[in-house]
C-alpha cells in the first residue's frame, strides 16, 4: 500500500518508523512515466523506506514556461508508485513549500549552471537546487535517486551536496527509452505523432555520435551535428544546444580530449522543447 501525505506533519510517522532504517528519496514533478519508475524500484531495491515526492516547482519555470500547462496526473501517478512498491508519496501544495511566497535565500549554482540548459533557462538551476536542497531537508533521505536524463541537474546537485557538506548519497540512474530510442519524458505527452517522429532525430544524433569515440571530439561533434542540421534546415526542430562536455564542469571538451564525456543536447520540436544526453568515454586520436 503507497500512502499518500501533502503535509511535512504527514510524513513525520514515515520517517519515524524508519529511524533506524536506510531511507531513499526519489524527487519527481509527476507526471509519471518508466524513467521515474527506474528511479523507484533503484531505490525499492537499495533502501529500507522509499518516499518519492511530487512537485511541479514554479521556482525551476521561466514566465514563458509550461508551468500552467504542466501535466498534473496525480491519480495515474499513484498507480506507478503504487506498481514500484513506493511507501510515501509527498505531494505538498505550493503554499506549504514556499509558505512566504519566494524564499529569499535560495541556492546558487556557480558557473556550471550558467551553461547549457543555464544559459537557455536563465534562473532554473536555482529553481532546480533550491527544491531538491528543501525537499532533501523535508524528507531527510540517506540516499536520493536521480535520473541521468538530466544530467546537468544531477552533476549539479552531487556538486551541491560535494560543496555544501550534505549528508546524503547522491545515485545516478541511466536514461530509459522508448524501444525506437527517445528518451522518456514527461513533456513526450505534448508531441503529435508526427512531431514524435521527427522527435527522434535527437536520440539519432546522440548515437551518431557515440559511434565516433575513437575518432576525438570533433569527430564525435560532427557526426552528431550532421543528423541534426538537415532537419534544422528543414525547420522541423530548433537547436539551442549541442554540445559535448565534461560532466565534472560541463564545459566543453578540447579535440584531444580522452576520458568520460557528456554529449548533450537540447532542441524544440513544435513548441516542445525536449534534452537529451548520452555519457560517452573518448578516446583522443593522438591517443591512439
Ligand atoms: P522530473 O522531470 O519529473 O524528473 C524527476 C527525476 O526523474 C529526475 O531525476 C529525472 O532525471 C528522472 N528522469 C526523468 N526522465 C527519465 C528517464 N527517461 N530515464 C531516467 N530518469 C529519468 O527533474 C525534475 O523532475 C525536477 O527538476 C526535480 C529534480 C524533481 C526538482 O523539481
Amino acid at each position: 500500500m503507497t500512502a499518500l501525505v501533502h503535509t511535512r506533519a504527514g510524513l513525520q510517522p514515515f520517517l519515524d518508523g524508519f529511524a533506524n532504517g536506510k531511507r531513499g528519496v526519489a524527487m519527481t514533478m509527476g507526471a509519471l512515466h518508466e524513467g521515474h519508475l527506474e528511479l523507484l524500484k533503484k531505490a525499492r531495491h537499495d533502501c529500507d523506506l522509499v518516499v518519492a515526492t511530487i512537485f511541479v516547482n514554479p521556482l525551476q519555470f521561466g514566465p514563458n514556461e509550461d508551468f500552467d500547462r504542466y501535466p498534473r496526473t496525480l491519480d495515474d501517478d499513484l498507480k506507478l508508485c503504487a506498481e514500484a512498491g513506493v511507501d510515501v508519496v509527498y505531494a505538498p501544495a505550493v503554499e506549504e513549500v514556499y509558505p512566504g511566497g519566494q524564499p529569499i535565500v535560495k541556492v546558487t549554482p556557480g558557473p556550471m549552471g550558467e551553461v547549457l540548459e543555464g544559459a537557455f533557462r536563465p534562473g532554473f538551476f536555482t529553481g532546480v537546487l533550491t527544491i531538491v536542497n528543501k525537499l532533501l531537508n523535508l524528507t531527510d533521505p540517506h540516499m536520493a535517486f536521480f535520473g541521468q536524463k538530466d544530467a546537468q541537474q544531477l552533476a549539479l546537485v552531487r556538486r551541491m551536496v560535494l560543496d555544501l557538506n550534505m549528508p546524503v548519497e547522491i545515485v545516478g540512474v541511466p536514461t530509459v527509452r522508448d524501444e525506437d530510442g527517445l528518451a522518456k519524458s514527461s513533456r513526450n505527452r505534448y508531441l503529435s505523432p508526427e512531431e514524435r517522429t521527427t522527435a527522434l532525430t535527437l536520440s539519432r544524433a546522440l548515437f551518431a555520435g557515440q559511434e565516433k569515440t575513437t575518432d576525438g571530439a570533433d569527430a564525435v561533434r560532427e557526426a552528431a551535428s550532421a543528423v541534426l542540421e538537415p532537419a534544422a534546415q528543414a525547420g522541423r526542430i530548433d537547436v539551442d544546444y549541442l554540445a559535448l562536455v565534461d560532466p565534472r564542469d560541463f564545459s566543453e571538451v578540447s579535440p584531444t580530449f580522452s576520458g568520460e564525456a557528456v554529449l548533450a543536447l537540447a532542441a524544440r520540436v513544435g513548441t516542445t522543447r525536449l534534452i537529451d544526453n548520452l555519457p560517452l568515454i573518448l578516446t583522443s586520436p593522438g591517443a591512439r
